[in-house]
């Protein structure tokens, strides 16, 4: 969706705001020297470590690491997405969002958008207002109160019911919203009519408290048993979670999110205190809704139903799970008893035997190789040779670092490689590789080498092209660790000559340098402000020196190698040129 915004308007947002009243507006900043400090809002400290720079508009935490611009401080302080974060910044500058009018702008265009999400509103607060009052609604109160939903539960999740009858919606509210809405289905010939009739609604609301859609259930025995709103322009399945604008309303940062099947379950789990459960909405989990869920926590746990259905649901989730893990995520698996679900477990046992549940679940890497251990006889080398071929694609998704390592290493305990292979298997020979020419140009404390000094001073002064641009550079000659990243630097400057780092940063943000870009913009490199122009020039001028006394070389080596008659016309001009 981020196309969606024209860049231009996002850059002239980074130039409008100043980031210290932004970040001041949410975390009160003191100023000292050049910075402004404070407590750091990403993690617990007694001490302030974050701070926020003016000139480049960035903020840094020495203590924990985070750090980006005016938009990376709203999608992590606020659990935004990009685009949220951007509207969130247009609105603190006072203006308003610009948006491209091409295109597939429909999905966020507050033109067409408001009046879905108004009339889904307003359909909700009918349902509620007719389970609560219309005498029909009498058998789904009674079936409410079967199921042991109370009163609390029913305001909290807005459980309202719709009545049984094909046209009560377009009476009172307007037919192309709700359309729009997925609130009518309109026929073959033409004609619109209710589409949930009948039935116990559960309104679906995004984190913003907004509601996108409906579950909704059936009284008796009848089918289908659930019917759910389709995707509108307001409402994809896979990136909403029932139940989370309700879990956040309560606590903004649980320490996990447990990942049940249905309404009921969230429901139930919270009525009995178990307040931290979500539900996807009749779809397998995405990698969209765990993205989503990990903004919240650090943990989540996958609950599945303890039948066929559940455990095949839990293994399939794997191709996601390992999609999404990155560092500071956990996932856990749990799977009930035969024949349970949340619900049902948690009125039978309780809240303490669920919550043993919870805590004992096994860990992702546990459930990975004892589900695939299940399928292979490992007795055999056949058996170990199939396990093994069935678990690589799946560590293969894992970022590199220590647990994909730890991953490979569990896998070949198991599988009994022999050492000589299992060196060069997969990720313990990549993770070997990366310390030859692939190696991240940044990785913790490193050594500050010329290049990196360059492309570091440049990214903190975008000004300093100035002097890229006089000296004529010829990149495509030149021969450095590091001199593709500097050219791509080089050559976003000179696209658009940001006015501060935070802007050329932003730059970068979907790009896969992105992270290698923010480490380089956030080094420390202790040059003082004066110095900034002189240090660049010197640096920049022995890189490139260095360049060139290492083509010459080469050119020599080569000349030695096939005489001076091999060489082409070109190289004899420029060895002339410069013996
Ligand atoms: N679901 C659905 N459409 C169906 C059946 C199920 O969307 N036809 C989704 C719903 O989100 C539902 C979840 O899958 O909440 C779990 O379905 P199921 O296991 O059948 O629900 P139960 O736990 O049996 O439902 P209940 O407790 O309400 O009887
Ligand atoms: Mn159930």
């Amino acid at each position: 969706m981020s196309g969606i915004i024209p860049r231009a308007f996002i850059d002239d947002l980074l130039v409008r705001v100043d980031i210290v009243d932004l970040v001041d507006a949410h975390v009160p900043l003191k100023k000292t020297g050049n910075n402004f400090v404070a407590r750091c809002p990403f993690h617990t400290e007694k001490t302030p470590s974050f701070s926020v720079n003016r000139n480049k508009q960035l903020y840094y935490c020495f203590g924990c690491g985070a750090s980006g611009n005016a938009i990376g401080f709203l999608m992590d302080f606020n659990h935004l997405d990009f685009v949220e974060a951007i509207e969130d910044l247009a609105s603190f500058v006072g203006v308003p969002v610009l948006r491209d009018t091409g295109g597939i702008s429909v999905d966020v265009d507050k033109q067409t958008v408001a009046p879905v999400y108004s009339v889904l509103q307003n359909v909700a607060d009918y349902y509620v207002e007719q389970l609560r009052f219309a005498p029909e609604a009498k058998q789904a109160v009674e079936y409410l109160k079967i199921r042991g939903v109370n009163s609390s539960s029913i305001k909290n999740y807005a459980v309202g019911f719709a009545p049984d009858d094909w046209n009560s919606l377009e009476a009172r509210f307007g037919k192309q919203q709700l359309i729009d809405a997925g609130l009518l289905v309109v026929n073959d010939d033409g004609r619109a009519y209710n589409r949930f009739r009948g039935r116990l609604m559960f309104p679906i609301r995004d984190k913003r408290a907004r509601v996108v859609g409906f579950g909704a259930r059936v009284l008796d025995d009848s089918v289908p048993k659930y019917l759910n709103s389709p995707e509108t322009v307001v409402f994809q399945k896979n990136r909403e979670a029932y139940g989370l604008y309700e879990l956040l309303k309560k606590n903004a940062r649980p320490a996990r999110i447990l990942i049940a099947e249905g309404y009921m379950d969230v429901i139930a789990l919270a009525q009995a205190g178990v307040d931290y459960a979500v539900a996807t909405l009749g779809t397998a989990t995405s990698k969209a809704h765990l993205d989503l869920l990990f903004r919240y926590t650090s943990e989540l746990v996958l609950c599945f139903d303890g039948d066929v259905a559940g455990r095949q649901a839990a293994w399939r989730a794997m191709d996601v799970v390992f999609a999404a893990i990155k560092e500071g995520r956990q996932v856990r698996v749990m799977l009930l008893p035969q024949g349970d679900d949340p619900d049902s477990l948690i009125k039978k046992e309780g809240r303490q035997s669920f919550e043993q549940r919870i805590s004992g679940a096994q860990t992702l890497s546990d459930y990975f190789f004892e589900t695939l251990a299940s399928q292979a006889s490992l007795g055999e080398i056949e058996g170990r040779a199939h396990f093994a071929e069935l678990a690589h694609p799946f560590l293969n998704k894992l970022p590199e670092g220590i647990f994909k390592q730890m991953m490979f290493a569990r896998l070949n305990e198991l599988a009994k490689m022999p050492v000589k292979q299992m060196l060069s298997s997969g990720a313990l020979s990549d993770s070997q590789n990366n310390r030859g020419q692939s190696r991240p140009l940044v990785q913790g404390k490193t050594q500050i080498t010329p290049s990196r000094m360059v492309i570091a001073l440049l990214l903190q002064n975008p000004r300093l092209i100035e002097f890229v641009e006089q000296r004529e550079v010829v990149w495509g000659e030149l021969e450095f660790p590091g001199v593709e990243l500097l050219q791509t630097v080089v050559n976003k400057i000179i696209q658009k000559y940001p006015a501060n780092a935070a802007i050329l940063l932003e730059m970068f943000r979907d790009t896969s340098e992105f992270k290698t870009i923010l480490a380089l913009t956030n080094l420390e490199l202790l040059v003082l402000d004066q110095d900034v122009e002189n240090v660049f020039c010197a640096t920049f001028d022995r890189l490139l020196a260095q360049a060139k006394t290492l083509k010459r070389n080469r050119l020599l080596d080569h000349a030695v190698a096939v005489g001076l008659a091999g060489l082409t016309e070109q190289e004899r001009a420029e060895l002339k040129g410069k013996i």
